[in-house]
């Protein structure tokens, strides 16, 4: 399909409800894959833990939630695609409605709390297709809303041989206690030795990678325990709890996540901020308000080896 009419129907799609547009989205990728649009994105060829990417730009977690549209989304033209946020078992998510867009801002409030079909059937779409060797697949998993830390090791088991990446996603504001695990040393520290002794032992090499939120104020411990045991590289960011530039009614909020232009500038200076720290084995994927080419270069200028997108998708980027 030509991109201006793509565009055309994704602002046809801001006429329904956030999360209808986003399933309306997911159902023309995944049935309709044929029709979705190249992205104006720069073809230059990168290296990912041993392999080649086509292009240093992927699809950020929660996009595709179930791994339902991956053959769409590869079709855009993304170097790589991160499904998920998926949990072992299915789960409804939070009250609807969950999303909000602010279109002013060019931003999205979400709270979803991972909605998702469960970790059989993202396992189940997985295997059903079947990825051309410069298609770089990531799953991003997370904890159910009653689980516990051994939800990670169950995922990492079922996932490893199918994905070329994980990403542990404990920077969520949308369940409850989760980002604890990431704002706490300890906690931090008990979950990511159990992941390396399980891959240890279980001899997994598939590289874990760990998405931290904007908001943490401990990066330098985060980023010492991450090295202890073996986390391979971090995906800079997910959604902040700042809400001060959303309308009143919002703004007071205790839940959600901002996403979207309201989040380029902390995303940006978490990524400064981590490149002073990082050795240069760890892979960053940067993630958080890029809408054009100049704020992806800039951030792979500031130490990034890759970046993502959701929120300018929805809002027209890149087409
Ligand atoms: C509606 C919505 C749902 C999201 N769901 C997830 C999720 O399930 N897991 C996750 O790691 N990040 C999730 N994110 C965060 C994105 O992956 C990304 O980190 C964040 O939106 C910043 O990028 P952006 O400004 O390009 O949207 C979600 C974001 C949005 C807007």
């Amino acid at each position: 399909m030509n991109r201006m009419i793509f565009k055309f129907l994704l602002l046809c799609l801001r006429l329904f409800p956030a999360e209808l547009s986003h399933s309306i989205f997911i159902f023309t990728a995944r049935y309709f894959w044929f029709l979705m649009p190249k992205l104006n994105i720069p073809q230059v060829k990168t290296h990912f833990f041993g392999r080649e990417l086509k292009n240093h730009y992927g699809v950020a977690a929660g996009l595709d939630k179930n791994a339902q549209a991956i053959k769409g989304l590869f079709k855009m033209g993304f170097g790589f695609v991160e499904v998920g946020t998926v949990t072992p078992k299915p789960q409804s998510g939070n009250k609807k409605p969950r999303i909000f867009r602010f279109v002013k801002q060019k931003s999205l409030l979400n709270f979803m709390g991972f909605p998702n079909k469960g970790s059989d059937y993202a396992l189940k779409m997985i295997k059903q297709y079947k990825r051309k060797n410069d298609e770089i697949l990531g799953v991003n998993i997370g904890r159910n809303k009653d689980g516990t830390n051994a939800d990670y090791l169950l995922l990492i088991d079922k996932f490893y041989l199918h994905c070329d990446y994980i990403t542990i996603n404990i920077s969520s504001p949308n369940t409850p206690n989760l980002r604890e695990t990431l704002n706490n040393n300890n906690m931090l520290e008990e979950l990511l030795s159990s992941i390396d002794d399980f891959c240890t032992i279980r001899n997994i090499s598939t590289p874990i990678l760990l998405k931290i939120s904007p908001d943490v104020t401990n990066i330098q411990d985060i980023y010492d325990i991450s090295c202890k045991y073996n986390i391979a590289g971090f995906v800079l960011t997910n959604t902040t709890i700042d809400k001060s530039h959303l309308p009143n009614k919002f703004k007071n909020s205790n839940l959600g996540g901002v996403s979207g232009l309201l989040l380029k500038e902390k995303s940006e200076s978490l990524l400064k901020h981590f490149h002073s720290l990082k050795d240069k084995n760890k892979f960053v994927i940067s993630v958080g308000g890029i809408f054009n080419h100049i704020d992806a270069e800039d951030r792979m200028q500031n130490g990034a080896n890759a970046v993502q997108i959701y929120t300018s998708l929805i809002y027209g980027a890149f087409l």
